[in-house]
């Protein structure tokens, strides 16, 4: 098995987005049969050669690019518009009570409101203009982590954007997904009681894209809530210091460290311990099943 990040960050970007590098075989994408994360799909598009034939091809300029940190990179794709447009059935969604889903080649999973992608300027990148790679590859690879990567297959990019946090800018992207946001919440939501929404906000922003609770998010990084709560076997200084600095427990961790002040972490682990109270599913099945898209 090979080890390789995808879409997230490495740990020198971890400050800059909340996202990291990615673990996976290499040959195994996430297939759609993933008993996790399934309930609340209502749309999914896999981003294929086929899929995306019709759609026209551009060259864009863009600023800023999370994954080579080039200045002004060239890429060619198609209008992000253009297929988004693919999703089956996306006329008849209601955008304010679902979001996007964003699925990466190794279980990486970071989700936005469709506001994140209107009114700007995406393109699905397919290759780095003027570039050939090693093996033809219309890309070049970078080092990133113990191994050297390209954004392949596809890599969203926005033109005229400087801002990383505001848009998704995932790379090794393989399929868009519309999930309900009452779903998600559902199966996410604290106890009201716990009065911990801060840190779901937090968990959603820093975590979610890499870890499930209740088998709902990233796959790329361990569930914390079911069967067992995180703080049901580990011990909170440790898991403090273990979020802060991954790499100071096991040596070239896949988790980016994670730049949250003392008082963001404790909210993350107030949020997370609260759902220790809402474990709605026990096994991978259990939680496909109870977790249903109203
Ligand atoms: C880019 C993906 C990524 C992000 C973002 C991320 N993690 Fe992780 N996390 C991982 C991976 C991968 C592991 C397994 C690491 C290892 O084995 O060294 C892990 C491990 C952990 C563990 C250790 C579990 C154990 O006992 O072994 C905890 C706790 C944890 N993460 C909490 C968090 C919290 C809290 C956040 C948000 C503040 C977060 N992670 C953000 C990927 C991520």
């Amino acid at each position: 098995m090979t080890l390789s990040a995808a879409c997230g960050k490495t740990a020198d970007e971890a400050k800059l987005t909340p996202a990291g590098p990615q673990a996976a075989p290499a040959d195994s994408p996430p297939s759609a049969d993933e008993p996790t994360n399934k309930a609340q799909v209502v749309a999914r598009l896999e981003l294929d050669h086929k899929t995306l034939a019709d759609l026209e091809k551009l060259s864009v300029t863009v600023n800023i690019d999370p994954f080579y940190k080039m200045k002004n990179p060239q890429f060619e794709g198609y209008l992000f518009d253009g297929v988004l447009a693919l999703v089956p059935g996306l006329a008849g969604i209601d955008r304010a009570r679902h979001s996007l889903r964003f699925v990466c080649s190794d279980g990486y999973r970071t989700t936005f409101p469709f506001k994140a992608v209107e009114n700007g300027h995406g393109v699905l990148a397919t290759a780095l203009a003027g570039q050939v790679g090693r093996g033809g590859e219309p890309w070049i690879e970078k080092q990133r982590g113990k191994r050297a990567q390209t954004p392949a297959p596809y890599y969203l990019v926005w033109v005229g954007e400087t801002d990383l946090k505001a848009r998704p800018w995932p790379y090794q992207l393989v399929a868009i997904e519309v999930v309900a946001n009452d779903a998600l919440a559902a199966a996410l939501a604290p106890p009201p009681a716990a009065k911990a929404e801060a840190g779901y906000e937090l968990f959603r922003t820093y975590c979610f894209a890499c870890h499930t609770v209740n088998l709902q998010g990233g796959t790329m990084g361990p569930e914390l809530n079911v069967p067992k709560n995180i703080f049901e076997y580990r011990d909170a200084t440790q898991l403090k210091a273990f979020v802060k600095n991954p790499q100071s427990f096991r040596a070239a961790s896949l988790m980016p460290p994670q730049a949250l002040s003392d008082d963001k972490l404790e909210a993350v682990f107030g949020y997370l311990r609260a759902m220790a109270q809402r474990k709605i599913c026990t096994t991978a099945a259990d939680c496909a099943a109870k977790v249903t898209a109203p």
